[in-house]
């Protein structure tokens, strides 16, 4: 890993073994973006990445000069108003309402390690796995400072991106755009891959080939939200998973964002990300600063698997926090929807000792426990215990789930407040919107201004007595609706644009202030299930509540678009009842386990409702998920099929390629069907391996080029098919046998 600086060149090199990225200081003082991709050496200088140009209808910046135009040249973090008319990155307003700016070189310097971001959720790499490079420019005439990050990793093919505004002037400067990156790459030839969806029904994939002119993605409902995932891959056509470039940029962000690619008239591209600049305004007084939330962005040339697979490791080994990277997740019950609102703490109790049978390791107890919470239209601020359902209160109730030998795990939504509550009669003006106008709800409920310092606090109070009075060793922290009429009665007018930033700032706040009091206590992040699934929240709870739609056939989707960038192990999945209570569907207890495996692992469902058989099969699963935990949380995933079909397919492999687990879905039977071959990957070729079904061990390189057969659904002759009907699945363990001899 090296950042180098050529004085004479004007160049910058940040490269490792795996990736190179090169910035050079052009002739005008701006940041020219000259190379992103696989390491280059050799000697380097700026004629090797840029040319003079002379063009038609074109402007230029200097007198006389008819060969340096920023519209014609690639850049770092490109401003508007003086000769780029593409989208920029950054877009200000001066006092005396100028949103011309021009931020030029002035310094650099370079330090072991990375800086952690001031209230915002941050990479954070040991200081000698990651180097940073810190490049200032100023603009003269407004007096404001730009400071622009990149940081690079030790090992990975991953860089770190951000941007601080600091102003040095004498007035205030409005602040409309402050993207975290821009990258202006030489053509165009990409495919746009971003993970979409809503409710239930969470980050599917979609891909289509860049355009001329703007496409984008981005959230204005106050979280990043399942409708469009911070995340953009750039593949090449011809790209697969295991072959080809991509280029994936994620946010450590769990705001309003904004993911937006733009292909100009001569088929370059310009990727940005950051804050949405839609409804954002923040008011930067003298001597302020204003940091952008970091970008990550990962470089892969052998294939969409090998970028998900770093992101993984990146994610795991320099986001999740020391305490959880290599501690195990528990394996989980969660009463919902075995009890809904409906349970008191008899019932929680049978449940927990049920559980405890099967080899269950925690115990949550989910929404509904608190106030007078007897169904969703009530009780949200009120976090004091329901006496009514839970009479000797949750310090007891933690006590007697841990004499039965569980973990004891609470549900909580502390940014969300209903009318009709205690904290409501006290602070009726502590919600989220304009007295002027109507107040629109999400399932009877309305958000706190958690803008307001006071009201974070007020909220923290109240965790603070159930916490430190009950044995809390797990909390999911809920997020049940999406920002509407955005106005803060505590924030003057020129202050309201920055509400919605404020907002999630304290949520980050309240999320450090019970992080740093219960260190021990292991965070789920949700958002009505996966609503708020990205790498801002990441950073606090290592793992995030996938969907609330546990349907196994849905999952498959769910699950294989989540693995695009994050790990197995912040992917909560859970084996819940049929007919599933999202979709209605059947399936097999095997293939519920079966998909839920590949993620942290629990139950959703009434265990005392269960048959012995099927107790019996629970009892299996779990000893089976205990035996490769590690594995599955630690280990690299590769994707074989794509759930876009009848088959889905993935495996993980240790990072040794020594023990690894297959598995193989498939949602249709085919009528008088042959057999099926999956190729394995991430195997050494010349190591033998024991696999499941074979009595012999055989080669990485047969697994791998010939692959694993697949008898057939039942088709009408045999019935010694190994998958018959609809919802099946299949799992192969593999050992390796004896190494790889070179
Ligand atoms: C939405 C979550 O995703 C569910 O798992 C459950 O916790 C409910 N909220 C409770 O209201």
């Amino acid at each position: 890993m090296q950042i180098t600086y050529d004085p004479k060149e004007k160049l910058f090199h940040l490269y490792n073994h795996q990736i190179s990225y090169v910035i050079g200081i052009l002739k005008n003082g701006h940041l020219g973006d000259f190379y992103f991709g696989k390491t280059l050496t050799g000697p380097l200088c700026q004629a090797q990445f840029r040319m003079d140009q002379n063009r038609g209808l074109t402007n230029y910046i200097e007198t006389g000069d008819f060969s340096f135009s920023l519209n014609l040249e690639r850049l770092v973090y490109p401003c508007f108003g003086t000769t780029d008319y593409r989208p920029p990155a950054i877009d200000l307003k001066d006092s005396r309402g100028s949103r011309v700016i021009d931020f030029k070189y002035d310094s650099h310097t370079l330090y072991a390690g990375k800086k952690l971001k001031n209230g915002l959720p941050s990479m954070r790499p040991s200081k000698d796995r990651a180097m940073t490079l810190e490049i200032i420019c100023t603009d003269a005439v407004s007096q404001a400072t730009l400071k622009l990050f990149f940081t690079l990793f030790k090992e990975e093919a991953a860089i770190v991106k951000s941007s601080m505004l600091i102003n040095g002037g004498a007035s205030s400067i409005e602040i409309n755009r402050l993207m975290s990156t821009s990258m202006d790459l030489i053509d165009h030839d990409w495919q746009w891959c971003h993970l979409y969806g809503d409710w239930i029904k969470e980050r599917h994939v979609d891909t289509f080939p860049l355009h001329h002119g703007t496409q984008s993605i981005g959230s204005l409902r106050g979280a990043s939200s399942s409708a469009h995932n911070p995340f953009v891959m750039l593949k090449r056509p011809s790209t697969t998973e295991c072959a080809g470039e991509a280029l994936g940029v994620a946010l450590v962000y769990s705001g309003n964002f904004l993911i937006e690619g733009y292909v100009d008239s001569d088929g370059r591209t310009r990727l940005m990300a950051g804050i949405h600049p839609q409804n954002f305004a923040w008011c930067l007084e003298e001597n302020q600063v204003f940091e952008s939330p970091e970008a990550l962005i990962v470089y892969s040339d052998a294939g969409t698997g090998q970028m998900s697979r770093t992101f993984h490791d990146v994610i795991r080994t320099h986001l999740i926090h020391e305490k959880w990277q290599n501690k195990n997740r528990p394996v989980l019950i969660n009463n919902w929807e075995a009890t809904y609102f409906d349970f008191d703490a008899d019932k929680l109790i049978a449940l927990a000792k049920a559980s405890k049978k099967l080899g269950i390791e925690l115990f949550v107890l989910d929404d509904g426990w608190f106030g007078e919470r007897n169904d969703d239209t009530c009780g949200l601020g009120d976090w004091f215990v329901n006496t009514k359902k839970i009479p000797s209160g949750l310090g007891k109730l933690s006590e007697q789930i841990h004499a039965e030998g569980l973990q004891f795990g609470l549900w909580i939504e502390p940014e969300m407040i209903n009318r009709g509550t205690q904290l409501y009669r006290e602070h009726p003006d502590w919600l989220i919107g304009d007295p002027n106008r109507n107040y629109s709800h999400g399932r009877n409920q309305y958000i706190l201004d958690f803008s307001r310092e006071e009201v974070v606090d007020g909220i923290f109070q109240q965790l603070i007595k159930v916490l430190d009075d009950a044995q809390v060793d797990y909390i999911k922290w809920d997020m049940n609706r999406n920002m509407t009429e955005p106005f803060s009665t505590a924030l003057p007018a020129n202050r309201q644009g920055e509400l919605a930033h404020r907002y999630i700032l304290g949520v980050y706040a309240l999320y450090e202030k019970l992080t740093d009091r219960y260190p021990n206590i292991l965070f789920e992040s949700c958002s009505a299930g996966g609503g708020r699934f990205d790498l801002g929240m990441l950073y606090y709870a290592p793992q995030a509540w996938t969907s609330d739609n546990t349907d196994a056939v849905e999952r498959l989707k769910i699950q294989y678009g989540t693995s695009m960038l994050y790990p197995l192990s912040s992917m909560g999945s859970h084996v819940s009842d049929v007919p599933n209570h999202q979709v209605k569907r059947n399936t097999s207890l095997k293939m519920r386990g079966d998909v839920a495996y590949f993620g942290t692992f629990g139950y959703e469902l009434d265990v005392l409702k269960m048959s012995d058989t099927d107790c019996e099969q629970v009892i299996q699963q779990i000893d089976f998920f205990k035996k490769y935990r590690t594995l599955i949380h630690s280990g690299d995933f590769y994707r074989l099929l794509s759930p876009y079909s009848n088959q889905t397919a993935w495996m993980v492999m240790d990072k040794e390629k020594s023990k690894g687990l297959v598995a193989w879905y498939q949602v249709l039977a085919r009528s008088n069907a042959s057999y099926d071959v999956l190729k394995l990957q991430g195997l050494q070729e010349q190591a033998l391996y024991r696999i499941t079904g074979f009595d012999t061990p055989v080669s990485g390189a047969y697994l791998m080029q010939f692959g694993l057969m697949i008898r057939p659904s039942f088709n009408g002759i045999t019935t010694t098919s190994d998958a018959t009907g609809d919802y099946q699945s299949r799992i192969w363990e593999i050992e390796r046998f004896t190494k790889e001899t070179s």
